[in-house]
């Protein structure tokens, strides 16, 4: 069967790279994907209806959506006008992610779990709002902001001015609506799941490292690492999950007749009082699904194609226990103004030991050698018996890779390690 997979990140690449153990995977194409991806032919990135008429004329059996903004823009919607296969949520239910006012109705309305939250229109109603509440709050504006529209506000202050960055225009249409919530203490879980309208399966779960900085610190960035699975989800922690979040999210979805065919991504705050959902992402997260599906024993293309298909429930997930660290790469300067052009060299001698190089931000050079082009540049991948040994095997296929201005966190899966040596 030929796939398509839409999007060009280092997600992509383990998606790719997962279709293609899979004995039913024809010809992979990707748009645009990026020059790490092997065996793969890589098409312009285009509309939603461009990619529909691609699909149509070469025989394309599967489309995979990476990324929101094609989900947002309706590429589900018009593939399915056309007859064509494709995995992920239609533009009603992507929603979900692309508006937070909408996610936070959502939940309320069937009983997910999340901070409490009003939503506001001007500025001056929600700094009032602020000052009543208190600090620490979040400030968050609706819609999608590239993981910049959330402002986590130790003090009033912070949030006021979250608030008045919203409204300046920052981040154009996206801060035009603004939620103000309770801030919830405690530790985050990535949670993947798929589902197709009547049944939802959890993928092992996962834990991001948001900050730039080890420790913790510093400011937020699209995600420094992974590992899965993460302790804090402990088998009671999972029941939660399932009945509080799963269940009800499929339900809402089929009361809301929201066609929900994908993967879903909650954000889950495990708290002192229960769990919380964050967000709702309707994508596969970046950098946990490089950690997650190198965990995965099944076919992803028999999967992706059940999920599409509505017949989630026919199929099983295997896992393997070995857990998995991903380790990001990043650019010199990231998240700020980031310096291209650095010949990354060692990439042979990192995998040689059985760690596998996902690339995201880098191009090909005249000479073909690859070079810095984008802030997370790549995410450095292993399993071990442990995470101890996973952690040591990322980190030694890291240490291979060299370029100028070379950044990562050296503390990837800390609180796993920590958590275990303390039990
Ligand atoms: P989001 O884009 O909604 O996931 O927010 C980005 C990050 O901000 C999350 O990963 C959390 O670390 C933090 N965050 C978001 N909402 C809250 C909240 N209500 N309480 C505490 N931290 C939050
Ligand atoms: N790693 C966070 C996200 O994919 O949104």
């Amino acid at each position: 069967m030929n796939i398509l997979v839409v999007g060009g990140g280092g997600r992509e690449h383990a998606i790719v790279w997962k279709l293609q153990q899979s004995p039913l995977a024809g010809i992979i194409f990707t748009a645009p994907g990026n020059p790490g991806m092997r065996n793969v032919t890589r098409i312009p990135m285009g509309s939603p209806a461009e990619l529909a008429e691609f699909a149509a004329t070469n025989q394309i059996g599967l489309t995979m959506v990476g990324p929101e903004a094609p989900l947002c823009d309706g590429i589900v919607d018009e593939f399915r006008r056309r007859g064509l296969r494709i995995f992920g949520p239609t533009q009603a239910a992507a929603q979900l992610e692309g508006s937070k006012a909408f996610a936070k109705r959502f939940m309320v309305a069937h009983g997910i779990p999340t901070a409490a939250s009003e939503t506001f229109t001007d500025a001056e109603s929600a700094i009032a709002y602020i000052r009543k509440m208190g600090a620490p709050i979040v400030v968050k504006a609706d819609g999608l902001a590239a993981g910049k529209g959330v402002i986590v506000a130790m003090t009033e202050q912070e949030a006021v001015d979250g608030v008045r960055l919203c409204f300046s225009g920052a981040f154009g249409a996206a801060g035009a609506t603004v939620l103000v919530e309770e801030f919830l203490q405690g530790e985050e879980a990535s949670i993947l799941a798929f589902a197709d309208g009547t049944t939802i399966v959890p993928l092992a779960s996962s834990q991001d490292h948001k900050r730039i900085g080890d420790g913790d610190t510093g400011p937020n960035t699209g995600g420094m690492g992974a590992y899965s699975p993460a302790p804090v989800v402990t088998d009671a922690v999972w029941k939660q999950i399932q009945e509080q979040v799963l269940d009800r999210f499929l339900e809402g979805c089929r009361k809301e007749g929201l066609d929900y065919r994908g993967v879903i991504y909650a954000g889950v705050m495990v708290t002192e009082k229960g769990i919380g959902v964050l967000e709702f992402n309707v994508r596969f997260g970046d950098p946990e699904t490089q950690a997650v599906l190198m965990r995965l024993d099944s076919d992803l293309v028999e999967a992706l194609v059940a999920v599409a298909d509505k017949k989630l429930s026919s199929v099983e997930l295997k896992w393997g226990a070995d857990p998995a660290v991903c380790v990001v790469m990043a650019a010199k300067g990231y998240p700020g103004t980031i310096e291209k052009g650095a010949v990354i060299s060692g990439l042979d001698a990192a995998e040689a030991g059985g760690a596998v190089v996902f690339h995201a931000g880098t191009v090909l050079d005249a000479q073909g050698r690859f070079t810095v082009q984008g802030g997370r540049v790549l995410g450095v991948t292993a399993r071990g018996t442990t995470v101890a040994d996973a952690v040591a095997r990322a980190y030694r296929a890291v240490d291979a890779i060299r370029w100028d201005g070379a950044y990562c966190r050296r503390d990837i899966a800390g609180r796993a390690l920590n958590r275990r040596g303390a039990a």
